[in-house]
């Protein structure tokens, strides 16, 4: 029995050995032969009435012993705008189709409460409405995406809230935002055109919610200096025939553009998702395909809306993704509240890196969402707050925003589990206005560093610096004690070698490089 034992730790050793002495070399190829652009709202966010996502995440207490202004942290505020967020979705998800905005406005203690039905059945006592959420996206510098409710509201309701917000006439509605302090139109062009409407946003049809869409979408009025941008709520995960229906019963020039929404799910049941936190290297490589599946999803729905819009007019949006694990052990399952590992930063670089690799058709996504929810870039406790491996994903990834993309040629070697493989390396480019050319890599091998060899095409430069995220272990956390276990450092593993760049791209890390 000890001898068994003894021989399988032995075949364990000499199995990690081999593993370590894998392929590891990989071809990319970067050619500046493109005049698409990788689009800043590809890193955009979201925040939903959902657990501490608002209430004791962005808007707090006045009592809370942190820097405000109103309610608003400014803690939390100066590290998004730090990473430059373009747009900030609200107030939903799920709840954006129970929201009713003129709860919302005015006087706060003369504001209804309601129950949200969605998440956790707390009293939402509407203190956060239009006009603190747009004070919100001034603050942070970025654009407001405001998702009206179909579900259960009315063409009316929505087409007022428009008003509201955008219009500078002498109308009741507009005068009544003149005098709850805000006398100049917000001018928000960003709106989705209800939520999941295949779901909770009203169970609908493909066929039903088209038509439902055409008359919300034709009361959605332009005011001067406010031209919508119309998303219609798109589907779910390879859910095909939505977009085709969309697509067909949808004039091109309706809508700026249509959702996508797929979470990963580490265990792909929904019923016992897995931990944030304790996963086996089995768990980490079923949960890394489910994340590569959203380059098969982007590039199956696209193929569907180039049927009907091959110049390509309509975004397609992927508005909800992240991955979404079980809660953290003692908190509320409806506050959806879950840590962030390193394995979180792979799964936001291999998704920033297909979207930016898909810039000719999404135009848009935002993470599910900011703060203390689902794949968060904040956590918070109290007066506490600490940024997460993917906060510091999003922070190196921000030199792509409006630059011009790149397109690359990689053969990866392959990271293998079980007999089961994947690419292990995945990459995106761009150059920015001033020349520099930004790479981004993740390498998803948890055991092997990879050397990647690296021909640009046209591209002139002399210098190559840049940052890595890593860790010792993929399960690594943030955590209030220790804040900065993982964090952003310097990378040194990359060099010139002739006009070739070559990369030593440690096992489980992404960086990105800057060349000039
Ligand atoms: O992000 C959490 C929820 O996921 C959203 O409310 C909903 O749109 C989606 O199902």
């Amino acid at each position: 029995m000890i001898f068994k034992k003894q021989l399988s730790i032995l075949l364990f050793l000499a199995g990690s050995a081999l593993a370590a002495n894998a392929q590891t070399t990989a071809n990319l190829s970067i050619s500046n032969d493109s005049k698409l652009i990788v689009s800043k709202y590809i890193y955009g966010q979201f925040a939903e009435h959902l657990g501490h996502g608002i209430y004791g995440g962005f808007w707090v207490d006045k009592s809370m012993p942190v820097e405000k202004q109103d309610r608003i942290r400014l803690d939390i505020v100066k590290a998004l705008v730090k990473i430059k967020i373009p747009s900030l979705r609200w107030p939903g998800g799920c709840f954006a189709d129970e929201y009713h905005w003129r709860d919302g406005i005015g006087p706060a203690e003369q504001r209804p409460k309601m129950v949200n039905t969605n998440w956790g059945g707390t009293t939402e006592d509407n203190s956060f409405g239009t006009h603190e959420f747009l004070e919100l996206c001034s603050l942070l510098h970025c654009e407001p995406y405001m998702a009206a409710n179909v579900g259960s509201g009315t063409v009316e309701e929505m087409s007022k809230w428009i008003e509201y917000v955008n219009s500078n006439s002498t109308s009741t509605v507009a005068e009544m935002r003149k005098q709850n302090g805000h006398p100049d139109p917000y001018k928000v062009t960003f709106w989705g055109i209800g939520n999941e409407s295949w779901g909770c946003g009203g169970n609908m049809t493909p066929e039903f919610y088209s038509d439902q869409f055409k008359r919300y979408a034709s009361f959605a009025k332009n005011y001067p200096g406010a031209p919508l941008k119309k998303i219609a709520s798109g589907p779910n995960s390879d859910d095909y025939n939505w977009t085709e229906v969309i697509m067909k019963n949808i004039p091109d020039y309706f809508m700026w553009g249509i959702s996508l929404h797929y979470y990963t799910v580490p265990t792909g049941n929904w019923g016992h998702k897995g931990s944030a936190t304790s996963f086996s290297e089995s768990e980490y490589f079923a949960t890394m395909q489910r994340c590569l599946k959203m380059d098969t999803l982007v590039t199956k729905h696209s193929a569907i809306m180039d049927k009907y819009d091959p110049e390509k007019h309509v975004a397609l949006v992927v508005d909800e993704w992240g991955v979404w694990t079980d809660v953290e052990p003692g908190t509320n399952p409806g506050f959806l509240y879950q840590q962030n590992s390193l394995r979180d930063a792979l799964i936001a670089g291999t998704n920033l890196n297909i979207f930016n690799n898909h810039c000719d058709r999404v135009r848009g996504a935002a993470l599910a969402q900011t703060i203390n929810v689902l794949q968060s870039l904040i956590l918070t406790d109290k007066e506490k707050m600490l940024l997460t491996p993917t906060y510091h994903i999003f922070d190196m990834y921000k030199v792509h925003q409006d630059a011009k993309y790149l397109p690359i040629q990689l053969i990866s070697p392959d990271y293998v589990v079980d007999g089961k493989k994947m690419a292990a390396v995945n990459v995106s480019a761009s150059q920015d206005s001033s020349g520099r050319v930004h790479i981004s890599l993740v390498n998803l091998d948890l055991h092997n560093n990879i050397t990647i060899s690296t021909a640009l095409k046209n591209i002139q430069w002399k210098t190559v610096n840049g940052q890595i995220l890593t860790s010792a272990n993929i399960t690594d956390i943030n955590t209030f004690d220790q804040p900065d276990k993982i964090h952003l450092e310097n990378f040194k593993g990359a060099k010139k070698d002739g006009d070739n760049l070559v990369v030593v791209l440690p096992a489980k890390s992404v960086v990105t490089l800057e060349l000039q």
